[in-house]
């Protein structure tokens, strides 16, 4: 199929845009700075860039070049490949793991949504009265939804990258705002050093585990999102260029999130622990202390909502272009019928935050709740381990001399030294690393 009949992006910087809307979202200002807050500060960021630059960008040419080389959703890339054995069950992999994320993503999304409004009128809910409003919580999932649903409705150009454009650019000023006041509180200089001064000894198995599936989760890698954007490139874009000025956008959003709220939370006493509360609690006393507090915040929270709405759409749009490229749907059907499927397995994570019992302290996995199990499975192992089985299809069954020749398309200087050294990470460093963190994960190596 050509790419004028799937849709293509209007300009280069629409691409790069809608490539950073996916990538920047809750992952950025949400799950980085709980994950960090969690796993000890400093030393789990200094190990989070380091995932990034090591894995995810080569993995994120490698994903962007094989959209673009086949023009087709992730199970279709594959095939265009591959067409008979094992490998399209990668590409079912990844289908499934967007939705699944989805799922969960859109619980944080519509939290985000109400907090818009809870800022604007001042309501004085707490986080606990709010995430164990099942009502409330419904209402919000579904209105999120089916402004996901909407906008890939729009197709390529009129929803995706339109949004992306207009949005993505404000977020960062309201940070520094957010920042300036967060610095000026007293104590907030405990929390720099908590978040600029590593402590080494708090890294474990599970902390490399996390940060690396952070470092694929906030750049939407390892489930073949970037695949999909990348089928809808031009032959002559330059991956490379797109591909850095988004990861480098991205570690930027979240560098600023981590200094919006970690010198916020020592300074009011608050232990940077409390898990995917943490921006939902600190973020609105903040906003009620601060002079503007209330259009900040209010400002903040619509963001935010807008940067969870570009990167949900991605999420969405994996399995959808997987049902219109390879199950012949049409593109409104396939957006209803994964929307559907998604709501149906955003319930028990909505209940996970105190409304039910059970999906809150899921007795089969160790107490933590559903959500918790959802987002451990598929935030930080799904992603890396499609990540390091699309390395291997990559180097290994497409071989790197086609992945080049894709590559240096939109960028002839790339057939140097670069993809020399992008060759070795991404056939050697890439899997063996991976697998070693999965193998340090669970304990089966020790350091
Ligand atoms: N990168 C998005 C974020 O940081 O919010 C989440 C995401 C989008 C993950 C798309 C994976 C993906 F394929």
């Amino acid at each position: 199929m050509s790419t004028d009949t799937r849709g293509s992006w209007g300009s280069r910087f629409g691409f790069v845009l809608a490539a950073a809307g996916s990538a920047v979202g809750l992952g950025h200002i949400w799950r980085f700075p709980y994950v960090t807050g969690e796993n000890g500060g400093a030393a789990f960021v200094i190990l989070y860039i380091l995932c990034v630059f090591m894995i995810g960008v080569p993995i994120l040419f490698a994903e962007l070049s094989l959209g673009r080389h086949s023009h087709k959703n992730p199970v279709g890339a594959i095939k265009a490949i591959a067409p008979t054995g094992v490998w399209k069950y990668l590409g079912y992999l990844g289908v499934a793991t967007g939705l699944f994320i989805l799922s969960y993503y859109t619980l944080i999304a519509g939290w985000t949504f109400g907090y818009i409004f809870k800022t604007l009128f001042q309501n004085p809910i707490t986080f606990t009265e709010f995430s164990t409003n099942a009502p409330l919580n419904a209402f919000l999932y579904i209105i999120f939804l089916l402004m996901s649903i909407g906008v890939v409705y729009g197709g390529v150009q009129g929803g995706i990258e339109r949004w992306s454009k207009i949005l993505m650019p404000i977020l960062p000023v309201i940070l520094l705002f957010i920042i300036i006041y967060s610095l000026t509180l007293e104590g907030a200089m405990e929390g720099v050093r908590f978040y600029l001064r590593p402590d080494f000894s708090v890294i474990t198995g599970e902390t490399v585990m996390i940060a690396l599936g952070q470092a694929f989760f906030a750049n939407s890698l390892g489930m073949g999102a970037m695949i999909t954007y990348g089928s809808y490139l031009n032959k002559n874009e330059n991956i490379i260029a797109a591909g850095t000025i988004v990861v480098i956008f991205g570690i930027f959003i979240s560098f600023l999130a981590g200094f919006a709220i970690f010198p916020a939370v020592f300074a009011m006493g608050q232990s940077p622990a409390a898990g995917p509360e943490l921006v939902f609690v600190i973020l609105p006393t903040i906003f009620e202390l601060m002079p503007g507090g209330i259009l900040i915040g209010t400002l903040f929270f619509l963001l935010l909502a807008i940067a969870a709405l570009t990167s949900a759409i991605s999420l969405l749009e994996v399995p959808v272009s997987f049902l219109i490229d390879e199950r012949k749907m049409r593109r409104k059907v396939a957006t209803w019928l994964v929307g559907g499927i998604t709501l149906l397995f955003g319930i028990p994570s909505a209940l996970s935050f105190g409304a039910s019992d059970f999906f809150s302290n899921l007795p089969f996995w160790s107490g933590q709740s559903f959500f918790g199990m959802m987002d451990y499975i598929f935030g930080s192992i799904a992603l890396p381990l499609g990540g390091m089985l699309f390395s291997i299809f990559v180097a290994w069954r497409w071989g790197l001399i086609g992945a080049n020749k894709e590559i240096s398309l939109g960028n002839a200087s790339f057939l140097g030294i670069q993809s020399t050294v992008w060759g070795v990470i991404i056939k050697y460093i890439c899997p063996i690393v991976i697998f070693g963190v999965f193998l340090y994960s669970t304990g089966i190596i020790s350091l």
